[in-house]
C-alpha cells in the first residue's frame, strides 16, 4: 500500500496548489491513500466544513488537524459529524470531533491516529500515554499516526516510542521540511516534519512582512495567508503486508499553475 502524507495545506493558495499538484502526484506516486493535514486551510488558520469539501475533492481520502482546528466555531458540528476529518486524539474527550479513525484500503484496516505534542501546545494528555492506549483498543493491520508537534526532540522520541508498532510517525505544525526522513530500525517510517502546503515567499505561511512587522514592533498584527511561490510539501510511504514502512520518499515540488 502506498500512503501519501500532505503537511498544513496553508489557505485558498495551499488548496488550490495541493489541487493543481494532484494529478502529477498521483502519476507519480500511485498512492492507495492520500492524508492532508488541513489544520490551516481556512483562511490560513483553522478548518471548515468548506475548505475540508475542498480538500476531499482535490484527492484527500483523510484529512488530519492540529492546534488551529477549532478557529471557526462553524465547524464545529461538522467536526463531529465528519467521518474522515480527525483532531488530536490527546485533547478533552468532550471536545468536537474525534482523535482516530480506521479505513479499508484495498483489504487492509488502516487505522490514522492524529497527536499534538505536549511541549509549547496545549493538550489534556501525554500524547506518548494517549496512544499507547488508542494502540491497545484500535482494530487495525497497519496504522499511521500524524504527531502534530513543535519541538523536534519530542518528535523524535515518538519515533522511538512507537518504532515496530506502527507503519508511520509523520511529523506536522511547524511547516518546515526536516530532512531526516527514514525508516527506523523497525520498520516504522519516520520525518519530524513533513513541511507545508503553501507560499514559500512566507513565514509560515503568512506574508512576510506582516510577520516581521510583528517581531519587530512587538504589537498586534492582522496576518494574510502569502500567495506567491507555492510548494506541495509531504511524503510518500510504502507500507508492507505486516503494517510496517519499506521506504519513505520525500515529496516537495512547486505547485503547478492552477488552471
Ligand atoms: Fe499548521
Ligand atoms: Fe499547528
Amino acid at each position: 500500500m502506498k500512503v501519501l502524507f500532505i503537511g498544513d495545506v496553508v489557505g485558498g493558495p495551499g488548496r488550490r496548489g495541493l489541487k493543481a499538484a494532484m494529478p502529477g502526484l498521483r502519476e507519480r506516486h500511485q498512492p492507495d491513500l492520500t492524508i492532508v493535514n488541513g489544520e490551516n486551510s481556512a483562511g490560513g488558520m483553522g478548518i471548515t466544513a468548506k475548505t475540508a469539501a475542498a480538500l476531499f475533492e482535490a484527492g484527500a481520502d483523510v484529512i488530519t488537524t492540529g492546534n488551529h482546528v477549532y478557529r471557526h466555531r462553524e465547524a464545529y458540528g461538522f467536526l463531529d459529524e465528519a467521518e474522515r476529518v480527525i483532531r488530536p486524539a490527546n485533547y478533552p474527550h468532550a471536545n468536537p470531533g474525534r482523535g482516530h479513525l480506521v479505513l479499508e484500503v484495498g483489504g487492509m484496516r488502516v487505522g490514522v491516529i492524529n497527536l499534538s505534542g505536549a511541549i509549547g501546545l496545549q493538550v489534556a494528555r501525554s500524547p506518548f500515554v494517549e496512544v499507547d492506549n488508542i494502540l491497545e483498543r484500535i482494530e487495525a493491520d497497519c496504522v499511521l499516526v500524524d504527531f502534530h508537534a513543535e519541538v523536534t526532540s519530542e518528535k523524535v522520541a515518538m519515533g522511538w516510542h512507537l518504532d515496530g508498532r506502527v507503519g508511520a510517525v509523520l511529523g506536522t505544525h511547524t511547516h518546515v521540511p526536516t530532512a531526516d526522513a527514514r525508516v527506523l530500525p523497525g520498520g516504522t517510517a519516520y520525518i519530524s516534519d513533513v513541511g507545508m502546503t503553501g507560499s514559500r515567499t512566507s513565514v509560515l505561511g503568512v506574508k512576510p512582512e506582516q510577520v516581521l512587522e510583528m517581531m519587530i514592533t512587538q504589537m498586534p498584527v492582522k496576518f494574510e495567508t502569502a500567495e506567491e511561490d507555492v510548494w506541495v510539501m509531504g511524503v510518500a510511504v510504502e507500507i508492507n503486508q505486516q503494517g510496517l514502512a519499506d521506504s519513505i520518499e520525500q515529496v516537495m515540488l512547486p505547485a503547478p499553475e492552477s488552471p
